[in-house]
């Protein structure tokens, strides 16, 4: 669809542009955009190097290492932590409300979103389920900046808690079902199989853990989308996109079942597993 219409020598933005180009629009994806200037597009001049080494870029692009990076450019001051966060919301606007329509979640009344940055996904939760609670485990920078995001006074009363952490050191919170959206395509499997041990000692049997990822196709040629993002993710961290029989295993080896997976329209897939 083009960005613009033409008509009689006057120029106006189409629906789609005015919605996510725009920069007041509640959906803009203006910080998102801004994100691939600074981060995406510096590292992805390194694209020729990432292949050759098989390694992330992250110290070559910017000068610290991959460990240092999250500290030292993203949380370096608020300002750094909400530009980072900024790109994330803007995204997760947008398609929260496709994962929300995913599956019917009514069953379950509490939840943890684990890296749940400002807490879009959260909030649509709680629109939908008013009756849920969720938390939202995120790094203390982020936990502290994403509060501001949602204001009380949009009539999104959800109860809806930030709670700063580091979920790999982190006892995790009770809950009926625990959320990783975008989150496993950052790492390698031992942190994933790490997650997901402490997920299934955690959980009482019936609960839930929800993932949302891009799914390869089988044989990892595309979608060519996925196949850019997987790109991404050997530039900028030390993990890749899966295919569902990778994520099916990765659940079924930590003790999960009935793994269930329900394209968004939106490029991402909603994963629901249960604990055995
Ligand atoms: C790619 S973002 C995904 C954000 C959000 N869940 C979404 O779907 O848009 C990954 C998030 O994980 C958070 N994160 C990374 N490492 C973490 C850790 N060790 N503990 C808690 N959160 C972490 C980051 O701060 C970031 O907000």
């Amino acid at each position: 669809m083009p960005s613009f219409s033409f008509q009689c020598g006057v120029y106006s933005n189409s629906p789609l542009a005015s919605n996510h180009l725009t920069s007041n629009s509640e959906v803009s994806l203006k910080g998102w955009i801004s994100f691939a200037n600074l981060i995406t597009w510096p590292l992805f001049t390194n694209l020729e190097h990432a292949v050759r080494e098989g390694t992330d870029q992250v110290s070559r692009t910017f000068g610290v290492s991959g460990k240092q990076f999250y500290k030292e450019k993203f949380f370096k001051d608020e300002a750094s932590t909400k530009n980072f966060m900024d790109g994330m919301h803007g995204l997760s606007l947008a398609t929260s409300p496709s994962v929300v329509k995913a599956f019917n979640f009514s069953e379950f009344k509490t939840v943890c979103d684990f890296g749940g940055g400002t807490g879009a996904l959260a909030y649509e939760l709680c629109r939908v389920y008013p009756e849920m609670s969720i938390k939202v485990l995120e790094l203390p920078p982020v936990a502290k900046v994403a509060a501001k995001y949602f204001e009380p006074q949009d009539g999104k009363s959800a109860k809806v808690e930030f709670v700063p952490g580091d979920f790999f050191e982190k006892e995790l919170p009770a809950a009926d079902m625990y959320i990783f959206s975008q989150v496993f395509h950052n790492w390698q499997e031992d942190k994933i199989h790490q997650l997901l041990k402490k997920a299934h000692k955690t959980l009482k049997p019936g609960g839930a853990v929800l993932l949302v990822e891009h799914l390869f196709n089988d044989d990892k040629t595309g979608p060519p989308p996925v196949t850019v993002r997987c790109l991404l993710m050997l530039l900028g961290s030390e993990g890749r996109e899966r295919t569902k029989e990778e994520y099916t295993q990765l659940l079924e080896v930590n003790g999960f079942k009935d793994v269930q997976f329900k394209p968004t329209g939106v490029l991402q897939t909603a994963i629901l597993a249960r604990r055995l």
